[in-house]
């Protein structure tokens, strides 16, 4: 069964200088108990359609639509994640969706201590009294490995690490043992050491309390480690989807491969970085065929001019590009 289904997702934001299609045409699905991972570079849309989900996208300047936007929750109930409330939406997450996000510090708050801020979490959701709640508060902080929690849960935010700030934040996200976990660059601010310590916590807690995951990153390093399935966003579209496996070895669009020659040790036959050429069209300029095409090695005539589709490629994987890999690099 699916925890989510998302269908021809397009998010529009209004600016000063006209409209930014940030998401175009999407779909998304996650099944029960899948660690599923959306990756592409900086200005794709990863975030934006993560923050869809958990109905954090505030009209203007955001406009979302889709064919369809369902979330199941735990007693099979279907929502509809666009025509929910604000109060439904609180309900929803933390209880059956969290997110955790780039920057622990900026949701954590200043003036109050970590305990308070955890204890609120089984106050408001569970309705337990202030005592009960500790409690639940300093197991929470055991289960996510903080050391000497009765001190921590004493301590205001800026007396932390930001490793110890995430887990923090992963205790409150995972609290209440929700349906769906949204993970947007969780380690990307964090010292090198400890973010496969935060990756493996994700990880358990999702084995645990048999979370789904989505996981939104731009380190196939960290998509090999985290996710079953994956889908590769450029420009605000999927470019290509399928296991993780499967791309990682045998990639179908050129824009997954460059991707994957970036990463060091990735493909054992390119030894040294490689960059992708150019950057990222400014998303007020795309190109007018392929979003790709100014950046692709593989670039013809037809992909300048005419978009292509997501071709279905059997076995669960799609793939926008007019080719297949045995007529470009594989050759
Ligand atoms: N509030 C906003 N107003 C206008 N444009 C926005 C807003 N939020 C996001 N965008 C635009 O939407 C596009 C997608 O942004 P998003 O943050 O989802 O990218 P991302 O893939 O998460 O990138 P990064 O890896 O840098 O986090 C970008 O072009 C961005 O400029
Ligand atoms: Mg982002």
């Amino acid at each position: 069964m699916n925890v989510l289904d998302i269908k021809d997702l397009k998010i529009i934001f209004r600016t000063g200088d006209g409209f930014v299609r940030a998401v175009e045409g999407v779909d998304i699905s996650i099944r029960e108990g899948e660690r599923v991972a959306i990756v592409g570079e900086s200005g794709c849309g990863k975030s934006v359609t993560g923050l869809s989900c958990m109905g954090l996208l505030t009209t203007p300047p955001a406009y979302v639509t889709a064919r369809e936007f369902t979330f199941v929750s735990r007693n099979g109930e279907k929502h509809n994640i666009l025509e929910k409330t604000e109060n439904e939406m609180l309900r929803l997450r933390a209880e059956e969706m969290a997110m955790i996000f780039q920057d622990p510090s900026t949701f954590l708050n200043p003036v109050m201590t970590i305990g308070e801020q955890l204890d609120e979490v089984f106050v408001y959701h569970m309705g337990l009294k202030p005592k009960q709640a500790r409690e639940r508060s300093i197991e929470m902080m055991k289960k996510v490995g903080i050391p000497d929690p009765e001190m921590r849960a004493m301590q205001y935010p800026h007396e932390l690490s930001g490793g110890i700030k995430q887990r923090i934040l992963i205790a409150m996200a995972t609290s209440l043992s929700p349906r769906l976990l949204i993970a947007d660059e969780p380690t990307t601010a964090l010292d090198v050491t400890i973010q496969a310590q935060i990756l493996n916590l994700i990880s358990e807690r999702c084995e645990k309390e048999k979370m789904s995951l989505l996981m939104i990153t731009h380190d196939l390093g960290v998509v090999r480690e985290m996710a079953d399935r994956v889908y590769v966003m450029y420009c605000g579209k999927i470019v290509e989807e399928g296991t993780v496996d499967e791309i990682l070895t045998s990639p179908r669009h050129p824009y997954t491969k460059a991707l994957i020659d970036t990463v060091p040790g990735m493909d054992e036959k390119v030894e040294r970085f490689v960059q992708i050429p150019h950057n990222v069209p400014h998303p007020m300029n795309k190109p007018q065929g392929c979003y790709f095409s100014n950046r692709c090695a593989y670039c013809t005539e037809l992909c300048r001019t005419k978009q292509p589709p997501l071709y279905d490629r059997g076995n669960g994987r799609k793939s926008r590009c007019y080719f297949r890999p045995e007529e470009l690099w594989e050759k």
